[in-house]
C-alpha cells in the first residue's frame, strides 16, 4: 500500500520535528500496512523556508534509519508544491519536484482562496508531462466543487488527493462534508493518503480506512501513475 502525502522528513516544515520522530511515523506508517511511503516536504510555501540542501540532509538521515530499522518500508522522494499564484505557469513548472522516478506530482492551494494562476499553472504541469496531483483540495474554500477549472483538470487526467482524516470526520463536519462532495462527484479521479504529520492529531489513521474506500488508496507508485486509466 502506498502513502503518497507524508511529512515523514525530520526538521524542515511543521511534521517530524526530528529524526527519532521521522523514524517512529515510518514505523507506524509499516505497522498500519504501507509498504511505500512518499515523503513530501512543504516546498515553495509561504508558511516554510524549506531548501534543497535541507531535503538532501534529512533524506540521507531518515533513509538510513529507515533502511536499519524498518527495512520492510519504501521511502520515495517527492514534495509537496505550493501553488501561490507568485509564478507564471513556465516558472511553476521548472521548480516542480516530482516524487522520484514518477512523473507525478503533489500541489497544494492555499486554504482561503483560489490563485488566479492555479489552472494555466496546473494545465502547464500536464503539458509538461507530469501527472499533477492537488493535496486536500477539500482545504481550498476557494474552489468549488463543480467548478469548469476542476472537471477539466480531471477531464486532463489530474487527480484528487483527499486526506483520510478529513473524510472520516476528525479534523471536523466541514472538512468531511468538502471531501466526501469532492469523492462523489469525481469517484474515477480521487485517491487517498494520510498526510501524516506526527503521532498525535495529523497521526496516520490507516487503521480508521473504510472497507469501502480500500479501492481508492494506490497499491504502489506505478498503480499511482496510471490512475484511472
Ligand atoms: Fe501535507
Amino acid at each position: 500500500m502506498l502513502d503518497c502525502h507524508t511529512h515523514v522528513l525530520p526538521g524542515l516544515d511543521d511534521g517530524a520535528p526530528d529524526i527519532d520522530a521521522g523514524l517512529a511515523l515510518c514505523r507506524r506508517l509499516h505497522e498500519l500496512g504501507v509498504d511505500q511511503v512518499v515523503a513530501t516536504p512543504h516546498w515553495c510555501s509561504p508558511r516554510f523556508a524549506v531548501e534543497d540542501e535541507g531535503i538532501a540532509r534529512a533524506w540521507s538521515s531518515l533513509t538510513t534509519r529507515v533502511a536499519a530499522e524498518v527495512p520492510g518500508l519504501r521511502l520515495v522522494l517527492g514534495s509537496e508544491h505550493h501553488c501561490s499564484g507568485l509564478q507564471d505557469p513556465s516558472a511553476f513548472v521548472a521548480s516542480l519536484h516530482p516524487f522520484t522516478g514518477s512523473r507525478c506530482v503533489l500541489i497544494e492551494l492555499p486554504d482561503d482562496h483560489l490563485p488566479a494562476s492555479t489552472w494555466p499553472s496546473l494545465f502547464a504541469v500536464s503539458r509538461a508531462g507530469f501527472r499533477a496531483i492537488l493535496a486536500h483540495p477539500e482545504r481550498c474554500k476557494g474552489l468549488a466543487a463543480g467548478s469548469d477549472g476542476l472537471a477539466a483538470f480531471t477531464d486532463a487526467g489530474g487527480l484528487l488527493q483527499l486526506t483520510l482524516g478529513h473524510l472520516i470526520g476528525t479534523h471536523g463536519f466541514a472538512m468531511r462534508w468538502r471531501s466526501r462532495r469532492l469523492l462523489a462527484r469525481y469517484p474515477r479521479s480521487c485517491i487517498i493518503a494520510s498526510d501524516s504529520h506526527d503521532l498525535n492529531i495529523r497521526r496516520p489513521r490507516w487503521d480508521q480506512l473504510p472497507g469501502k474506500w480500500r479501492h481508492l488508496v494506490p497499491a504502489d507508485l506505478a498503480a499511482l501513475e496510471r490512475w484511472g486509466g
